[in-house]
């Protein structure tokens, strides 16, 4: 009978009998078996402390081992219920400057076409903050930099960028840091703002290539829906962006509103009522010409909670009649020549006039300046803000400057006290005739005039590229988050006369 006992598992039951038992008899007379469960009993304690101790020790190591896996892409954590991998995790091969060329249309003279309306799907979620305003940050991932508590504070919606999607549609992140890091982002904002929106987005200013391919495909843009859910459901965000830059081609029209139409039904079906996912898209500047006939823009603001429109790198090193031509990231107004549209008065008159929905579209701002070396004088009389740049070889359209976060300004050499502002564009420049170089950029009095706009404007806030652009002390950030800008009650009402374009 002893021996039977012992090889019993040790339940809580038994203890108590045996407990009882021992109450009943006097403390000198214990049965071998009690010895043994007492002993049992250290063991226990002891296999529970060894226990405890591994898993410290696994914890400790799991990181290291998860990263090594996912380096040599073993790695894939979550799989739908089809079976198939949602989420694959490869490694990065380069990481994204925001140093691409972007080409304005070299063709001023295509007229204008009205637009015509696709029937657009009412989506009306609530988008009520603290700020009634949207605040809205994207984060790079690849930056070096964290996003802040301070930051995160500051927000209405956080947008960690970018997720990659394969040509099946599945989505997966560019590193196992960028995993961490939105998972860490999540963690923090739950923690620090429960009301701020954690987003992510797909594609981006580099990574948007199998978008088109996705969207074309009915199978593709299902799977692509699932992957979507099981994104949120696994890292728990509050909803997607997507970033497509841009749909140039006729077939691209239906193609997104289809693909948004699929990913609106899956988020519906996920949603509760009180708290919907979201669905944003990042819009072009929207001011050459070709988009008109590839981007059904009603079709598009129809399926999303907001556009995040691309305001922003209206002026780069990029090839014109003129060779590169000078100017702000994002003039609030003007425009010479072939640019007269180029600003961001423009397209935000043409976004509202077109949607009639002021408040879900959202100004993009450049944290950014654009810089050109081998500047030659001034081609306007207005001021010092037009000039050309000269290619660094002859005849090919390869210029000497890049764009530059305004916490490298300084540091890289940019005197920001020998700023000039520029009151037709309503930003700031540099400008160094010694070495012929040129700096177009944004500044708080900048920033606070794009806010006061938004505003006046009755749009829906200001989306932010990105975060990580600002220096330690959020004096960008800042500039946007005043009282005024927060403390004012929206309306949908339209402040541009839409008739005469
Ligand atoms: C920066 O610019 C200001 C104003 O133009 C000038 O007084 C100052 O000497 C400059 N500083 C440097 C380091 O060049
Ligand atoms: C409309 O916008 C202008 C600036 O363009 C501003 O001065 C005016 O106050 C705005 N009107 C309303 C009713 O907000």
């Amino acid at each position: 009978m002893p021996s039977a006992a012992a090889s019993e598992p040790l339940t809580s039951n038994r203890r108590n009998r045996m407990h009882q038992s021992g109450q009943r008899r006097p403390r000198s007379d214990i049965s071998p078996i009690e010895k043994y469960l007492k002993k049992f009993g250290y063991g226990f304690l002891v296999l529970l402390i060894c226990g405890f101790l591994a898993l410290g020790l696994a914890t400790i190591l799991w990181p290291f081992l998860e990263n090594y896996l996912f380096q040599s892409g073993f790695l894939s954590t979550t799989t739908t219920s089809s079976s198939q991998p949602v989420l694959i995790f490869t490694s990065s091969t380069s990481i994204p400057s925001p140093t691409s060329t972007e080409r304005p249309s070299a063709t001023p003279s295509i007229t204008r076409r009205p637009f015509t309306a696709s029937s657009p799907r009412s989506t009306n979620s609530p988008t009520i903050f603290p700020c009634n305003t949207r605040i809205v940050g994207f984060y790079d991932g690849s930056s070096d930099r964290d996003v802040t508590d301070s930051q995160l504070r500051k927000l209405t919606h956080i947008v960690f960028g970018y997720i990659k999607m394969n040509s099946m549609g599945s989505l997966y992140f560019a590193s196992y840091q960028e995993k961490e890091k939105l998972d860490n982002i999540v963690k923090r904002a739950r923690f620090l703002k429960p009301a701020l929106k954690v987003m992510v987005s797909i594609g981006g200013a580099i990574d948007y290539q199998h978008i088109p391919v996705v969207a074309a495909d009915e199978g593709k843009r299902k799977y692509l829906a699932r992957s979507i859910k099981e994104f949120i459901k696994h890292h728990k965000v509050d909803g997607v962006d997507i970033f497509w830059k841009w749909p140039t081609k006729n077939e691209n029209r239906e193609a997104f509103v289809l693909m948004l139409q699929e990913i609106r039904n899956v988020l519906d079906e996920i949603s509760n009522p009180e708290n919907p996912y979201l669905l944003t898209a990042v819009t072009p500047n929207y001011d050459w010409p070709w988009y008109r006939d590839t981007l059904d823009l009603n079709g598009v603001i129809g399926l999303v909670d907001f556009v995040n429109v691309w305001s922003v790198r209206y002026y780069g090193f990029f090839d014109s009649k003129w060779g590169a031509y000078t100017g702000p990231p994002s003039p609030l107004y003007s425009g010479l020549g072939e640019y007269e549209n180029s600003n961001v008065d423009w397209t935000m008159k043409l976004y509202t006039c077109t949607s009639k929905q002021p408040g879900k579209v959202n100004m993009g701002v450049p944290f950014f300046g654009a810089y050109w070396k081998n500047v030659e004088g001034p081609i306007d009389a207005k001021g010092e803000m037009w000039f050309t740049a000269k290619p660094r070889t002859e005849g090919k359209f390869d210029f000497d400057g890049d764009y530059i976060s305004w916490r490298d300004m300084e540091p890289f050499g940019w005197n920001l006290s020998s700023t000039k502002w520029h009151q037709e564009t309503k930003t700031p420049y540099i400008w160094d005739p010694e070495k012929n170089e040129f700096l177009g950029f944004e500044n708080p009095r900048s920033l606070k005039e794009k806010a006061q706009y938004t505003i006046d404007k009755n749009l829906g806030g200001i989306t932010i590229w990105s975060l990580e652009m600002d220096d330690d002390g959020d004096t960008l950030l800042d500039s946007i988050n005043t009282k005024d800008f927060c403390s004012n009650r929206r309306t949908n009402t339209i402040n541009y006369s839409c008739d005469n374009k």
